[in-house]
């Protein structure tokens, strides 16, 4: 099969980082953040990134580059009894997008109400009228899924390159002028204190410190678009030349950037206008809308902030639905076109209970939770850190810590060490507590 290439080592790291910074970022940080403690959660979420997320992301583009194969496969030929663990990526990159899409769908409506000049009088209720509907925000999601799909189908490299290359700097400035606006507004002040001076009274039980340390690790995985094979993915049409390295040190630290600044201009707000930092995924909408209503020419603003956030949410989104996509083709052989289209249906039939789990659905539960929450728990809390432990379990029993290392090109003995140690022993053992915790509390 003809494989597809990155042009550069550049056009991948522009493609990884593109995958990592999204909706995750902008529109989950502020308000897992918020829901976890505020500073005490950056600290613990910091500290996993350094030690889960790093190594699983080295990992994983090894797997990718030395194998040149989809997430399945390429687990097989390392091992004939592991094709599993990317299997769970195949799970995950669905279950992940069929909210993701919807989420992406209210980034789209956002953007079309600031473009007509629509009135938000009460940002809060104009994010509930929307998101309860039973229609319109389908609609949405299926837009922004039915792009997602347009642009995965004219293959990867070319488009995603370019794009990432001009809204990246674009997002980051743009974020930049908010929060400056958002520091001004009476009481945005405490929205910073609770985002940076850790308050270790949030932390009042072991239930609480393991409530925490639960989500930062989804979110870690989730950030960093971990455990779901999208890196093997990419890695795979990774030129031998490219650094590894340098990506492992790059993309962490442009992702940890961004979901900071995305929370120096969300608190403030929400501390200013009395959103409780609890107030879950709708935060933003309600949040950032008020704050456009104070700037001058804010609708332009507002405008233009949800169409990098958009861009930043489709490179995210392309990532996870290649993923399905090229596993679909090697597979079947059918053509990508179809493969594309039988996809994004599949995502977006997905999507329809998690879009009605905040209207007509709101009611229905299981395990106690709603479709949304359900599938943010799949994906976050089961698949995510199942699909790293089984990459750090395989890179680190089975294909061996030397032969990744070599892959990675991680060259100085104390690194090769620390990455044995940690592929090895810390990560799978940190993991698995955090796993077994996880379900004990379900
Ligand atoms: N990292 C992306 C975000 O923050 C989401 C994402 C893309 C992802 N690809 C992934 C998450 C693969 C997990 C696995 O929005």
């Amino acid at each position: 099969m003809k494989q597809e290439k990155w042009s550069s080592e550049f056009g991948f790291l522009m493609a990884a980082a593109g995958s990592a910074v999204g909706l995750g970022n902008i529109w989950k940080f502020p308000y897992i953040a918020g829901q976890n403690g505020g500073a005490v959660f950056i600290i613990i979420y910091l500290l996993l990134m350094l030690v889960l997320g790093v190594p699983v992301l080295l990992s994983e583009m090894a797997i990718g580059r030395s194998t040149g194969k989809n997430p399945v496969d390429a687990c097989r030929a390392i091992s004939k009894k592991c094709g599993f663990i990317g299997g769970f990526g195949i799970m995950g990159a669905f279950v992940i997008l069929a909210y993701y899409c919807v989420i992406g769908g209210w980034i789209i409506k956002y953007l079309t109400s600031f473009l007509l000049g629509s009135r938000i009088d009460s940002a809060a209720e104009y994010f509930s009228d929307f998101t309860s509907g039973s229609v319109s925000p389908l609609i949405y999601a299926l837009v922004f899924i039915a792009v997602c799909g347009t642009i995965v189908l004219r293959g990867v490299s070319g488009g995603i390159e370019k794009i990432s290359r001009i809204f990246m700097p674009a997002l980051i400035f743009m974020m930049l002028l908010l929060i400056v606006k958002a520091l001004t507004l009476e009481g945005g002040a405490d929205g910073i204190k609770f985002f940076l001076l850790p308050d270790f009274s949030h932390i009042s039980s072991i239930g609480d410190f393991f409530r925490i340390l639960i989500n930062a690790m989804g979110q870690v995985f989730f950030s960093l678009s971990l455990g779901m094979g999208t890196l093997i993915t990419y890695g795979a049409y990774l030129d031998k030349s490219a650094s590894m390295t340098r990506a492992a040190v790059y993309i962490p630290m442009i992702d940890f950037v961004i979901a900071l600044l995305a929370g120096l201009m969300v608190l403030p707000a929400v501390f200013a206008y009395d959103i409780p930092p609890q107030a879950g995924s709708g935060m933003i909408f309600i949040a950032l809308p008020q704050v456009f209503g104070e700037i001058s020419g804010g609708r332009i603003f507002g405008a233009v902030f949800f169409l990098l956030v958009l861009f930043a949410a489709i490179t995210s989104a392309i990532s996870l639905l290649e993923v399905l996509i090229s596993f679909v083709v090697q597979k079947t052989g059918i053509g990508r076109k179809i493969s594309a289209a039988v996809c994004s249906l599949a995502v977006f039939a997905a999507g329809i209970p998690v879009s009605l789990s905040f209207g007509r659905w709101s009611g229905i539960s299981l395990f106690g939770m709603n479709f949304f929450d359900l599938m943010n728990f799949i994906s976050d809390n089961l698949l995510m850190p199942l699909g790293a432990l089984g990459i750090c379990l395989l890179c680190g029993y089975i294909w061996g810590a030397k032969s990744v290392a070599d892959e990675a090109d991680i060259k100085s003995g104390a690194s090769r060490a620390l990455y044995r140690i940690v592929i090895r022993y810390a990560a799978p053992v940190m993991i698995a507590v955090i796993f077994v915790t996880t379900l004990l509390g379900l």
